[in-house]
């Protein structure tokens, strides 16, 4: 029988790059149920042989390249854990600076209707239906299957300010009008060859490529909003590294007003919006 302390050697050693020492006390913890604390304070612990071959076979998924949050079911953000599978975008850090670039702008006690176009695992709308309860989130999503998920996610995580629309972009709002519509949809250029590295060629295509330019959606989503915005309300859009003064651009030429930028915690721009001018 192996101690925790033999596993994770073996596990960190085999597995590729810097996040190696992390990502096998996350396996560890969720295919075995050792929290990582009791990995540390209790590294002589003997896992029984059932444990030890659970933990063989995920290590071997993750090998063969198949990602973290697939095998353990979930990816953490924000403050959550979220349910994750393979109809889902994998939730990305960077879009917590979306997140928090639209609760700046949301007062604390405001009753705000609010979109989140393109939901997927409920990312986005669920922490802010959390940290503002007394707001209504709209979450919508073209794929039923991602929908399904973000449901399941609402529920686990109580959050029962949160309505869920299947359809394209703003056609899914029907006449809805909003004091803020946020999006974080795809963005990358069809032939970019980083989506076919990673964890992205097990990721859905839907939730991450958008045309020659990866603009397509973007442009989508700021024209279409514009109707189903409050004069003032804001749009908030996730993009790529490059696409800031697109669009901003765009945004400007729809008729928005208050243009912005946010980097995100590697130093690049990764959130623009403005607010419906008039
Ligand atoms: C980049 S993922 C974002 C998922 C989630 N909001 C997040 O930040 O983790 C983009 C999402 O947009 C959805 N999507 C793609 N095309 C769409 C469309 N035409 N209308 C609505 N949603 C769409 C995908 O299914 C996917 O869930």
């Amino acid at each position: 029988m192996s101690t925790i302390a033999e596993l994770l050697k073996q596990a960190q050693s085999s597995l590729p790059g810097s996040e190696s020492k992390l990502e096998s006390e996350v396996l560890m913890q969720a295919i075995c149920g050792i929290s990582r604390s009791q990995q540390f304070s209790h590294p002589e612990k003997k896992l029984t042989t059932e444990q030890a071959q659970q933990f063989s076979t995920a290590l071997q998924r993750r090998l063969s390249g198949e990602p973290l949050a697939h095998i353990t079911g979930s990816r953490g953000f924000w403050d959550m854990d979220l349910k994750v599978t393979a109809d889902v975008l994998i939730p990305r850090p960077d879009t917590e600076c979306l997140v928090e670039q639209a609760l700046i702008r949301i007062p604390a006690d405001a009753e705000w209707q609010i979109a989140d176009l393109g939901t997927g695992s409920g990312a986005i709308a669920i922490a802010i239906a959390r940290e503002r309860p007394r707001c209504e989130i709209t979450a919508t999503d073209i794929s039923d299957a991602a929908l399904q998920v973000a449901k399941e996610n609402a529920r686990l995580l109580i959050a029962d300010n949160v309505l869920f629309r299947a359809g394209s972009w703003t056609k899914a709002l029907g006449e809805g009008v909003f004091d803020m519509i946020i999006s974080n949809p795809p963005y990358i250029c069809a032939d970019d060859p980083h989506l076919q590295q990673g964890d992205l060629p097990a990721e859905p295509e839907l939730a991450l490529a958008s045309g020659e330019d990866g603009l397509d959606d973007i442009r989508l989503i700021i024209t279409g909003s514009v109707p189903h915005l409050v004069s003032g309300g804001w749009l908030l859009l996730e993009h790529g590294y490059d696409q800031a003064s697109n669009v901003a651009e765009m945004m400007l030429k729809a008729g928005y007003k208050d243009i912005f930028k946010q980097q995100d915690y590697g130093g690049n721009d990764r959130v623009t919006g403005g607010r419906k001018a008039g």
